[in-house]
């Protein structure tokens, strides 16, 4: 049975708004002022086609503007190619549905032709050299005007990095004043490649290559003070599906290969050398929550999955017959990796958990707070805050109210981990009408909700830019 309460989640919305002030019931603090900006998908549907893969659909950049207790809301689509194809009829996609970014790769890599990956950016943004970019997990990112939204064209790095796949969670390390990544090279050598992005550049330095005869599906990366860890899971990608004629997609090239362990490979920051490969038994991450160093041990915690059952859940198909309830739960778990290579693992939270944020100033630091959407209820998602020291955990949930991704703003001048507020975008499927709400983080009391004039279909990620 179609679950009905689901719709407006994954239903397209075509309205555009600019700079509308939204009512606000409670208070948003007045110290909070710069902007939250999110991407995610917000059409479904392409050359005719309803699209497959939630991870497919056409990228809306949305952003909530606080100045003074007042929040404006902006939403619009990105005008990209594959906006227009859609809007003339022709399909699009990228992760399941039609032909992907990869595939278009792998024929540049047979001299089939240039590689032709899709634009529609919709997974993430980022401020690089000032501009702000929408980004996406092929080399073909779109810059945006961050108070109209405005497309801008393609972003363009000054460097010469060859990647076929790029993360878009850039890990922007605030101590270093960098974003660090990870990318994805082809050849007959693959390659999981590292870089850093210094501030005020548009240049990838590369410090780190590693080569992999079956490279894995990386999404995100830890990033520690001295290294950065790349998880390899035995969810491979069968490089050689690409150039089948029954490849419609990424998604096709996907191959969950349980015979395979989980690879840690701890590399310098400063050297690029892998200081420490260690392995874990098999599991599947899409997002790393925050990296630190102990006492010559790295730790990593991460949303794991028992297997890659999370992918095919986020069918578009699946997700309209059984909701979120069909969807295997993340669990928060904490990798620590001895310089000798052994591993050992400690569960941090016991429910459901996805979609987690911690504070700017912890980040690649010893920290004890994470906050995400907890996924373990009936009828709502909800807001989670983990101790990780003490082994506690507050929640927020209120009932048909999706919570989405979280996060954490911390006051100016803070000297506590949690003094700041959490933001949190949510639908409310019964009203069918998105809120921001806004929580004390040292508490996670409600401290007030910002009404949207329309359903925002479920968005991936954000950050949280200070002005
Ligand atoms: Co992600």
């Amino acid at each position: 049975m179609a679950d009905a309460n689901f719709t407006p989640g994954f239903r397209s919305l075509d309205e555009e708004v600019t700079d509308r002030t939204l009512p606000v019931e409670g208070s948003f603090p007045p110290w909070l002022s710069g902007q939250l900006i999110r991407n995610g998908p917000a059409k479904f549907e392409g050359g005719g086609q309803r699209l497959t893969h939630w991870f497919d659909g056409l990228a809306m950049p949305r952003k909530y503007a606080f100045d003074g207790g007042e929040v404006r809301y902006t939403n619009r689509f990105l005008r990209t190619e594959s906006y227009e194809d859609a809007a003339a009829g022709r399909p699009i996609g990228q992760f399941a549905t039609g032909v992907g970014g990869l595939a278009k790769a792998l024929g540049w890599l047979r001299r089939l032709g240039p590689p032709e990956p899709t634009d529609n950016a919709n997974v993430h943004v980022a401020r690089l050299d000032g501009g702000f970019v929408a980004l996406t997990e092929v080399p073909k990112w779109v810059r945006f005007d961050s108070e109209t939204l405005a497309t801008r064209g393609e972003f363009t790095f000054q460097d010469l990095a060859t990647h076929h796949m790029i993360t878009a969670h850039l890990v922007e390390d605030p101590h270093r004043g960098e974003h660090v990544g990870h990318a994805l090279t082809f050849g007959r050598t693959h390659e999981y490649r590292l870089f850093r992005i210094p501030d005020g550049t548009r240049r990838r330095e590369e410090f780190a290559a590693i080569p992999t005869d079956s490279p894995a599906y990386v999404h995100s990366v830890g990033v520690s003070e001295d290294h950065v860890t790349l998880v390899e899971t035995p969810l491979r990608i069968d490089v050689l599906r690409a150039l089948s004629p029954f490849t419609e997609g990424f998604f096709d090239l996907l191959d969950w290969q349980s015979e395979r362990d989980t690879t840690f490979y701890v590399v310098s920051r400063d050297t690029g050398k892998v200081a420490v490969e260690a392995t874990a038994p098999p599991f599947f991450t899409f997002h790393t929550v925050n990296a630190f160093e102990d006492g010559g041990d790295v730790v990593v915690d991460l949303i794991a999955f028992e297997d890659d059952g999370v992918v095919t859940a986020l069918r578009l198909d699946d997700l309209a017959e059984q909701g979120f309830a069909g969807v295997p739960p993340g669990r928060l778990e904490r990798y620590r990796i001895a310089p000798d290579g052994t591993i050992e693992r400690r569960r941090l939270y016991d429910g459901g958990i996805e979609l987690p944020d911690v504070p700017r100033q912890v980040r690649t630091r010893p920290y004890r707070y994470a906050y995400g959407q907890s996924t373990d209820r009936e009828g709502a998602n909800e807001l989670v805050k983990v101790d990780t020291e003490r082994g506690t955990a507050r929640e927020f949930w209120e009932r048909e109210l999706y919570v989405e991704e979280p996060c954490v703003v911390s006051r100016p001048d803070a000297d506590a981990e949690d003094d700041g507020v959490v933001l949190a975008p949510a639908l409310d499927v019964a009203a069918e009408q998105s809120l921001l709400l806004c929580f004390d983080a040292a508490t996670l009391a409600e401290l007030g909700r910002a009404r949207v004039p329309h359903p925002i279909p479920f968005g991936f990620h954000g950050r949280f830019f200070g002005s």
